[in-house]
This record gives structure tokens, sequence and C-alpha cells, in this order.
């Protein structure tokens, strides 16, 4: 029998706030459902939408449309793009759904029965213009932290899910499992900031609008969004509905892939639900990074274009697919600007891969009248060649298990490069002169489209429409399965070889820059009409203040930071913020500009511990030359703070 294989994305908010970004999720999880259906595993992939609650009732109000016409509209949208992208999802669950409803219902009446749901009172402050709840610590100066309204303290009745009760079971899933929760560092981040910190029963329940499931035994209340959308993961499959063929077929999922901005409701809520429904757990929670939208230092372009439509229109949608599998690095942070996007398809699938199956297959048209010549004997160079094509398949796969999609790519173009070699090594233009050298010939051209076949049959879960070019180029008609396939030697001989048309455009770079940068202010002016105004209002957004790309460690290892004591300290006369200081650290003395002023007077610094990045370049500030920064944060009321060592230690000890 069949292996199954399932597995989902979150669902989509149809807010139509859709980007390069929000596509990352569904990309990945169509190169591995795609690759797992190759594999002749029984694949169920699911994706959707996310329809209910408070926040999609409001943007339909300002849309000035009823709810549900809205979400349809914007459904549909959204599937278009899949489309568009190619996305091979088996089911498109909408939370509206009637089957998904009842079965939610169903939920919560199960958890209510069995006493994991409970009706008490919630108590926070409420700000009523924004219908939000906060606790006292979220309070911005005693007010709402949204729109710095007053707010008042509230009461609501509501219905609440015993988490807490689930709290040992849930570090214990957590640390006996690590295959659970993956990448591993979002283990400790839940172990330590939520779940060690000790879990609060949740409220699951709202009174103070209407848009979403009714709790079945109380029609003041909706049922709380989040596990509304949770169990979609379940009611796809026809959980508590008559027919669940599928789900006993599927579950427990194997993936559930998403942004790691909601991990938190996958590995804690989540789980604790179906505990206490006493269904299995799902057997991976993947928290991938973003794609973050800073601006382009390279290029020094005014925008960059995050429209996946525009983008897939202007470069073809497997550019855009290679750009999201190739460029973000699994499980961290990518940063998209026009260059990196331009460059990747210059390079890897212009140069090599293009050239790899333009060049090959003219051969073979002028060579031999576009007709597939056999292969004879091995000369030299084959070895290496057929050796590497030979190993693909395990690389790739290996990969792809451990959920490494760039590193998957990267060994498919080591075989294309490697093969971009040989034909430099084997100068089939020159063998092409002398006439003893045929079989050679042959036997050269057949190892490069025999390579290029087992090439295009790799790509196909990732890029779909280039990998059915390249098969088509040289004569496969039928989609090949997979491993058996990807064995060197298949080919017969005697097939139809087409010269191919490029698979790519390459670009003038610089000038497909200015291009994208007029794109831009189009897109900029069009700000209240179109489509194009949400995208670059999308990537403002998305610009992340406080959000940065993470480190490796060998990164945050190249620093130096060490305690100083300041011997004297002075005025800047030019300026009201800056102070200089002279810092001793470990005997050598420092002079350091600092912008503390508004908080520090000089005196006061003096024979002060301070903490110094020391290995900074030199900067001149106000016409002082600073070697070095001291680190420092603000309290809630603006003012600085100097960052310290719990106590005293010697000057010069490093901070790590
Ligand atoms: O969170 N880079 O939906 P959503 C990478 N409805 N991934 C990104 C991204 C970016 N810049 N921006 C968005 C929700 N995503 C809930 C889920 S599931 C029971 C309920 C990803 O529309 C994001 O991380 O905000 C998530 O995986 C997906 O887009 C949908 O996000
Ligand atoms: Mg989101």
């Amino acid at each position: 029998m069949k292996q199954k294989f399932y597995i989902t994305t979150p669902i989509y908010y149809p807010s139509g706030k859709w980007h390069l970004g929000t596509c990352y999720t569904t990309v990945v999880c169509d190169a591995l459902a795609r690759f797992k259906r190759m594999q002749g595993f029984d694949v169920f992939y699911l994706t959707g939408t996310d329809e209910h609650g408070q926040k999609i009732e409001k943007v339909a109000k300002a849309a000035a449309m009823p709810t549900k016409e809205y979400v349809d509209m914007q459904v549909n949208s959204l599937i278009k793009i899949w489309d568009l992208l190619n996305i091979s999802y088996d089911k498109f669950i909408r939370t509206t759904d009637k089957y998904h409803e009842d079965a939610v219902k169903k939920i919560f009446q199960k958890l209510f029965d069995k006493g994991d749901i409970y009706k008490s009172e919630y108590e926070g402050w409420y700000c009523t213009p924004c219908e939000a709840f906060w606790t006292k610590t979220q309070l911005k100066d005693g007010k709402c932290p949204d729109c710095g309204r007053e707010v008042e303290l509230t009461k609501e009745s509501s219905y609440f899910f015993r988490l807490s009760k689930y709290q040992d079971r849930l570090i214990e899933l957590i640390e006996s499992n690590p295959e659970f929760l993956q990448p591993k560092s979002r283990q400790n981040e839940m172990l330590n900031n939520f779940l060690k910190a000790g879990l609060q029963d949740l409220a699951v329940s709202r009174t103070s609008f209407k848009w979403g499931i009714e709790v079945p035994f109380d029609s003041e209340h909706i049922i709380y969004v989040w596990i509304d959308a949770l169990s979609n993961y379940i009611t796809a499959l026809g959980f508590m509905s008559e027919d669940d063929s599928l789900f006993r077929k599927f579950w427990p999922a194997d993936v559930h892939m998403m942004g790691k901005e909601i991990i938190r409701f996958h590995s804690i809520i989540w789980p604790a639900l179906l505990m206490a429904l006493d269904v299995p757990l799902p057997k991976k929670v993947y928290g991938h990074g973003w794609l973050l939208f800073g601006s382009d230092k390279i290029s020094k372009s005014k925008g960059n274009i995050i429209d996946p439509v525009i983008l897939s229109e202007r470069y073809k949608v497997d550019a855009v697919r290679y750009y999201l599998l190739r460029e973000v690095p699994f499980g961290q942070d990518g940063a998209f600007t026009n260059y990196t996007f331009l460059s990747r398809i210059n390079s890897d699938l212009c140069n090599s891969l293009g050239n790899l199956l333009s060049r090959s297959t003219a051969m073979v048209e002028q060579y031999f009248g576009g007709v597939l010549p056999q292969r004879s004997e091995d000369g030299e160079f084959d070895g290496q060649l057929i050796e590497l094509v030979n190993g693909l398949f395990e690389k790739v796969r290996d990969n792809m298990d451990k959920l490494l999609v760039p590193e998957a790519l990267a060994e498919i173009w080591q075989v294309v490069s490697r093969a971009n070699k040989y034909i430099d090594e084997t100068l089939p233009w020159v063998l092409s002169k002398d006439a003893a050298k045929r079989d050679r010939l042959g036997t050269v051209l057949y190892n490069l489209i025999e390579t290029l076949r087992i090439v295009g049959t790799a790509l196909m879960p990732f890029l779909p429409d280039t990998a059915q070019k390249i098969l088509s180029d040289i004569g496969i008609k039928e989609a090949p399965t997979f491993e058996d396939s990807m064995t060197f030697g298949k080919l017969k001989g005697g097939e139809t070889i087409t010269k191919a048309q490029p698979l790519f455009q390459r670009m003038d770079i610089n000038k497909e820059l200015a291009e994208m940068d007029k794109l831009a202010e189009q897109l900029a002016a069009t700000k209240e009409s179109g489509k194009g105004a949400e995208q670059t209002k999308v990537a403002a957004e998305q610009e992340p203040k406080d959000i940065k790309p993470e480190i490796a460690y060998d990164d945050f290892a190249k620093m130096e930071l060490r305690t100083g004591e300041v011997l004297s300290c002075e005025k800047i006369k030019r300026s009201e913020k800056l102070l200089k200081l002279t810092v001793d650290v470990a005997g050598e003395k420092r002079t350091i500009v600092s912008g503390i002023a508004k908080s520090f007077s000089p005196e006061e610094m003096v024979g002060k511990q301070v903490v110094v990045v020391c290995k900074l370049k030199p900067a001149k500030l106000c016409g002082e030359l600073s070697q070095g920064m001291i680190l420092c944060t603000e309290d809630e009321q603006g003012n600085i703070v100097l960052v310290n060592a719990e106590k005293k230690v010697g000057t010069g000890s490093v901070v790590s």
C-alpha cells in the first residue's frame, strides 16, 4: 500500500494584502508535496482561508461591502494567485464552508461536555473604538496601546479552554520529541517564553462582535477565531462529519508548515486542543522564517516589486518559485531585493541551466540532425559526470526529507555546473571536425542530454513549467516517475531533440533595475486606485523596525563587548545630545562619544561601569572621533538607561 503524506499551510486571512512573502509557505509546501507525489506517496496537500473574526469584519466594513461578499471576492483572487503559481493543493478549505462550521460547533460542544471548556468572567481593560481587551501591562500610559484612547475596566463573560491543564504534557511533548517542533531554535523559545512561564486558561469566545461561528449552546457567544481556524486541519478531512474516511486515512498531519509568528498557536494551543479531543498529534510543526523587504542597498532602487502577479508575468512564474525556494535559507529570514531577484535569474536560470539546455540541444541538431546519437564507450571526464548525476536523487531526497529545500536545489545546480564544465572539457565542436571522433562526439552529446533528462526530472517538484519544457525539448512526452528514472542511461538514442528556445530571458541588470524603479514609481502613483497600490503599501508595512533576520553564532562572535570604567566625561559644545567620555578598557584609554546627555550629567558618569562595543570602526561625531559605543536602552518614559553587568567586574572583562 502507498504511504500517505499529509501537508498543510496555514489558512490565509482573506485580506487582499498578499505579496511575495505570503506566497512563501504555499510554494515551499507545493515543492514538498510534488516531491512526495513523484516518490509515490499518497499526498494530501491542504490550504485555504481563515475568514472569521473581528479583523476581517472590519476590513469588509472599510470596503463598504457585506462581509461574506467581501471574503468571497478575496478568496477568488487568492485562488487565482495559487493557480498562477502552479500550487498543486488537493483541497482548499474555507472556514465559512458549512461542513467546517458544523464540525467546529461539535468540537466546541465536545470540549464543553468533557469539562475542558467552562464559562467564567474575562476581566480586562476595554477599548470600545477598537473593540479590544487589554491586560494592565499591555496598556500604554493607562490608555489603549493601539489608538491611545481611554479604556474602561470591563468584565465580559467568556468561555475558557483549560489550557493550563495541558502544560506538563506540552512540555513533555516538546522536550521528549524533538521532531515535533522544528527548527530546533523554536523549541527553546516556546519552552522558556511560554510553557515554563506558566500557561493561563484561554478565553475561547467573544461577545463583542458577530462575524464567526456561534457557540452551539449559547448564541450570545462567537467561537474564538483561532479555535475555529486551527480546527481546519481536521475538519478539512471530515472530522466529526458523516464521512470521516479522509481523516482516518491522512491524520495525523506529517507537516504543518507556517511562518514563525504563528508557531505559538500551532505548538501550544493546537496540540492541547487535540489532547483534549483525544486525537493523535501532528508529527511535525515547522516554523519557517520571513521574507523581508528592506531597502535595496545594492541597487539603490526606489522600491522592491513584491507583487507575485507582476513578477510572474514579467519574469515567469518559475523565476518567482525559484527565488522563493532557493534564496531564503530555510528556517531563517531572507531579504528580498530587486537586485538579488534579477541576479538569480541571470546567473542560475539563464547562464547555468538555460545555457546547458540551449548549447546541448543546438549541438544535437547541428551535428546529428536533431536525433539523439547512441552512447558508446565512456571517455575521459564521463565517469565524474555520471557519478554525480547518479547520486543526485539521493541527495535531493535527503535534503527534502529534512525540509532543506534550498540545499536540494543547490544539489541540482551542482550537476548543471558540472555538465557545463563537461562541455568545456570535451570540446564537442573540436570533435565534430574529425570524422574518426564521430562516436566520441555522439557519446558526449548523449551524456549531456541524459544529464538534462535527469536534471529536468529532478526539477519537476520545484519548477514544474521549466521541467516540462526541458523534458519536451529532449523528446520526453510523459511525466516520468521519480527514483527509477533518475538513473543514468535510460535514454535509448534515436529520440527527437528540438533546439531549445531560451528558458528565461537574460537581462542587463542595471537597465532592468531602472525599469523596476519606474514600475515601482507607477505602482506608488496609483495609490488610490489599483492593486499595485496595495502592494507598495504592504511593502512599507512589512519593513520591520524591530525584526531583523536571524544571524549565525559566528556573526555574533565577531563582536567584541567589554566592560570599561568612565575616567572622565565632558559635554560636547555644539550638541545637546552628546557626551564625550574617556573610558578605561583593560588599561587602554578610549574616547567614546555617546548620545546620552539628556539623561546623564558629565559628573554622574565619572566612575561608572559601562559596556563598550570595542571593534567598531571609529566614527566622527560633531568633530570628535569616537572609538566605540556604549550599550544603552530606554525606559518607558524615554530616559536613557545604561546596560551593564550585574555587579562591578574588572575593566576589560569580556561580555558574551
Ligand atoms: O496567520 N515571509 O494567516 P496569514 C514569509 N490566518 N511568510 C510570510 C510572510 C513573509 N513576509 N508574510 C506572511 C495567518 N507569511 C492565520 C493562520 S492557521 C490555523 C491560521 C506567511 O494570512 C505566514 O507566516 O497572516 C503564514 O504562514 C501565511 O503567510 C499566512 O499568513
Ligand atoms: Mg500574518
